[in-house]
């Protein structure tokens, strides 16, 4: 919890405890920013829960605390509004040091969790020899947010790509490539391009489509595959050596911190699976449903109001999509340790997700104080509501939508800073496409569609990347303009005396807090929002407040002091987010 949301908890609760008795010292003080300075800066709305528990007026119960409330060096002002409200006007001194803490502090207020604390996120997770579409945006920049929100919150972070590397489809993939004269020993031959990729795949799927007897190879050829066949398996090994090379262009490409490392695919867990099975042998779990052996947990019902089944292995001795999950979510919680695991995923597979978590806190193979957390999202439409779709009806590639999202940036830095130079401009450009495409995802509640919308995305007003890149740039031009070196600042005098001022430092004190809540609801969409109205109030109080022309030099030097916080404050929020920030644009 940050700083002062704490110190004001504290004092409430110091005065709950005078003015009602030391056993609702631990009531919820239910402290939170006002939304309208009328309201002070803080609301406390204990009294309305407190006076429900003791059979008394919130407003009298108000009363008491308010009388029994300590104010020296925090409150200028209190007051009590409608039923039972209590408003905060905080102290601006107390607003200057704790603005001049944040400053000093490198993770400017962000409280550290203990480094033990083990969370692993399960992100991204392309299929093999598959190009990466829109869907997988969603899930790889989510993911990427909050990797990188725990990683600030002092937890250890293990990123896990959990990438689509083995099953069923292998089996023709490979037929068609051997069949085709593919040499997975010849020189270069692990260096396909994404076109190639796909074609491979097309072509393999068209022939699966249509000949029988293809079909029946590709059968044969998983057998091979799962059997260890050594030819086989340098030919898979090539596909997934292909993919890995190309989808790590894509992360780079996207700015995200996954690397090559991270990737631990379905098949990592191919030797673990005959454990589970036989593990739920033992436990007497295992039964059998059209030949297939299925388990049962929780109360999922299928569309008939029957028990749900999860199958586990199939009549032919396979496994499963779900198998794996069962004995990937063991491997995290037990080899690599989590007390946290995180599965960022298409809202589509939110059943799936829930009955295998579902099963292990059940049959305790996994302890309850282990949290597992499915974060889904929705779907990426078109401007029709239907699913993002190119002209001709095809799934939209991830890579032709940034190219896109970098010329179209290019094309607008050049209209609207045609001086920048050259390799400058496809820098920024670069930086503001890509941050564009992914603060247009993050910044909506992520459990809801959005509408893919060029120029919404790209525009300079409103809730957008470029309209914070921009604020974060007009400040560092103050800089420039005033030849102030801004690494070199130090900011520790600020002053907090203008309702610009005032509502500026407000909203900076709340960074901390907001990245915590992030960490723990699993929300980025919640930072996006949080800095939107950092940027406005810094232009607000841009408009209102005079920096390099102040009346006076130590009015200058506070208000510098604020420019720099808030563009540092900007910097590491947006690098939360996975975005870069230009010096100009
Ligand atoms: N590869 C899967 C897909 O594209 C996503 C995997 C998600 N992670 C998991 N542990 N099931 O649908």
């Amino acid at each position: 919890m940050s700083d002062l949301q704490s110190t004001l908890e504290s004092r409430l609760q110091q005065a709950v405890s005078a003015a009602l008795g030391p056993d609702h010292a631990d009531a919820d003080p239910v402290i939170r920013p006002s939304n309208n300075p009328k309201f002070g800066d803080y609301q406390a709305n204990l009294a309305m829960a407190l006076g429900k528990k003791l059979g008394q007026k919130p407003r009298d119960v108000a009363e008491k605390i308010v009388d029994a409330l300590d104010s020296d060096g925090l409150f200028i002002r209190v007051e009590i509004a409608g039923p039972g409200f209590i408003n905060l006007t905080l102290d601006p001194a107390l607003l200057s040091t704790q603005a001049a803490a944040m400053s000093a502090d490198a993770n400017l207020g962000i409280a550290q969790a203990d480094p033990q604390q083990t969370v692993v996120i399960d992100y991204s997770a392309p299929n093999v020899a598959k190009e990466m579409h829109v869907g997988h945006l969603r899930s790889t920049v989510i993911g990427d947010a909050l990797a990188r929100t725990f990683d600030a919150v002092g937890l250890k972070t293990i990123r896990q790509n959990h990438l689509g590397d083995w099953g069923t489809q292998f089996g023709m993939l490979i037929t068609n490539l051997l069949d085709t004269g593919f040499d997975p020993h010849a020189p270069g031959s692990d260096n396909a391009s994404p076109g190639e990729l796909t074609k491979i795949y097309k072509a393999a799927k068209l022939r699966f489509d249509n000949e029988p007897e293809f079909v029946e190879r590709a059968r044969q050829r998983v057998v091979l595959l799962q059997a260890g066949d050594e030819e086989t398996l340098a030919v898979w090994k090539a596909l997934v050596e292909d993919s890995k090379q190309y989808f790590d262009t894509v992360y780079q490409r996207l700015n995200v911190l996954i690397q090559p490392e991270d990737a631990k695919g379905e098949s990592f867990y191919n030797d673990r699976l005959p454990g589970v099975i036989e593990r739920l042998e033992q436990e007497g779990r295992l039964q059998k449903s059209q030949g297939a052996d299925v388990v049962y947990a929780g109360d999922f019902k299928d569309r008939d109001g029957e028990p749900l089944p999860m199958i586990v292995r199939k009549a032919d001795g396979g496994y499963l999509y779900a198998t794996t999950d069962l004995a990937a979510a063991m491997y995290r919680a037990h080899d690599l340790g989590a007390s946290r695991v995180v599965y960022v995923i298409g809202l589509p597979q939110k059943q799936h997700v829930e009955m295998f978590t579902t099963m292990l806190y059940e049959y305790g193979w996994i302890e309850k104080s282990v949290r597992m957390d499915f974060v889904g999202f929705g779907s990426v439409l078109g401007k029709d509501k239907k699913m993002f779709k190119t002209r001709s009806g095809e799934t939209i590639r991830l890579v032709d939508l940034i190219d896109e999202a970098e010329a179209k940036a290019e094309a607008a830095i050049a209209e609207k800073n045609p001086d920048l130079p050259e390799d400058e401009r496809k820098a920024v450009a670069q930086a503001v496409g890509v941050g564009a495409l992914k603060y247009a995802d993050l910044s909506s509640d992520r459990v809801k569609d959005y509408v893919f919308d060029w120029d919404r995305m790209l525009a300079l007003e409103g809730n957008t990347a470029p309209y914070l890149l921009y604020s974060y740039a007009r400040i560092r031009s103050i800089f420039r303009k005033g030849e102030i070196d801004f690494d070199g600042l130090a900011s520790d005098q600020l002053a907090v005396s203008e309702p610009a001022e005032r509502g500026l430092v407000l909203q900076l004190l709340q960074f901390a807090g907001v990245v915590e809540n992030v960490a723990d609801t699993l929300e980025p969409h919640r930072l996006c929002n949080y800095l939107y109205e950092l940027a406005t109030r810094y232009h607000r109080f841009f408009e209102q407040c005079p920096v390099l022309k102040a009346e006076d030099e130590a009015t200058k030097q506070s208000r510098l002091a604020l420019c720099h916080l808030t563009a540092r404050t900007l910097d590491r929020g947006l690098g939360l987010l996975g975005i870069q920030v230009v010096e100009r644009m």
